[in-house]
């Protein structure tokens, strides 16, 4: 049985909380937060402080809070020589404080309080500072995912920068697609089936091989009436950059 505490209850930790709270190898034994939280069914049971000093002994405490304060918070922690990890992409392990012995266990997905997601296929990318360790974090990833990474530091900071890439960036073009729908008096959900699609195609398809458009296909007729559309618009830029990298990448004159 793997004892657990969690140490902070946001997107990540509430999540993980709920998956290995499922699992009969995993005893959650308690969760740390600053300022009160309230459980909802059926997890009421769980033991909860905003004590720092009354954190109760586990094997692994699972550290879920903005990059910036995990430096800070580790520290401040009171006890030593126990595993403590991050679950984040872009820290490194040794943004931990070396009281604590240091581990990582950053599941790649997007998080928001509101969405269900099944960790089954979630790669748990775990890291750690001895092999016994990093045994337990392998062991505790096994229990909610299929997929149990080990990644070092330098690697895990290129995979946050792609996962930024392919998650934030293109959320972002979604917000800009519904932007200039929205001038028009025209719904997002006109977009979904494509946004869909567009997504589902590289499951069997490389990047490469999904690529359409105007910009791979040169088509400079198109590309001059979309930016006669976007005018002074903000995104004018991004529409021009993005053209280009794909007029490079393909190898076409525009
Ligand atoms: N969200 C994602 O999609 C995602 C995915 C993978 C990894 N991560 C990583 O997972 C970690 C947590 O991300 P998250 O999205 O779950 O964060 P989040 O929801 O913003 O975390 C909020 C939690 O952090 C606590 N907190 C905030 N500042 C604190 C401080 N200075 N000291 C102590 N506790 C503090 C909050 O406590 P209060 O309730 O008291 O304010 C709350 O429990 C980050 O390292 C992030 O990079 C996030």
């Amino acid at each position: 049985m793997i004892k657990v505490v969690f140490l902070g209850f946001g997107n990540v930790n509430s999540h993980l909380f709920n998956t290995l709270n499922k699992s009969t190898e995993v005893s959650i034994l308690q969760v740390f937060n600053r300022n009160q939280i309230r459980f909802n069914s059926p997890f009421e049971n769980i033991p909860f402080t905003d004590d720092i000093l009354r954190i109760v002994d586990a094997d692994v405490y699972i550290i879920g809070i903005p990059d910036d304060a995990i430096s800070s918070f580790s520290e401040s922690l009171a006890f030593q020589n126990k595993l403590v990890v991050h679950t984040s992409g872009g820290a490194a392990m040794n943004t931990l404080s070396s009281k604590n012995r240091r581990g990582i266990f950053y599941p790649l997905q997007t998080f928001s309080k509101q969405r269900k997601v099944d960790f089954k296929n979630i790669p748990i990318c775990i890291e750690a500072e001895n092999p016994d360790d990093l045994q337990t974090l392998r062991k505790l990833g096994k229990t909610i995912s299929e997929n149990v990474v080990e990644i070092s530091s330098e690697k895990r900071a290129k995979l946050h920068l792609a996962a930024v890439f392919v998650n934030n960036f293109v959320n972002h073009l979604y917000e800009i697609g519904g932007e200039i729908l929205n001038e028009e008096g025209l719904p997002f959900d006109l977009l979904k089936p494509l946004i869909a699609e567009t997504a589902s195609k590289i499951k069997t398809l490389t990047p490469e091989e999904a690529q359409t458009g105007p910009a791979k296909r040169n088509d400079k007729k198109t590309i001059e009436k979309h930016l006669h559309l976007l005018a002074d618009s903000p995104y004018t830029k991004l529409y021009e950059l993005f053209t280009e990298q794909l007029n490079q990448k393909y190898g076409k004159e525009l």
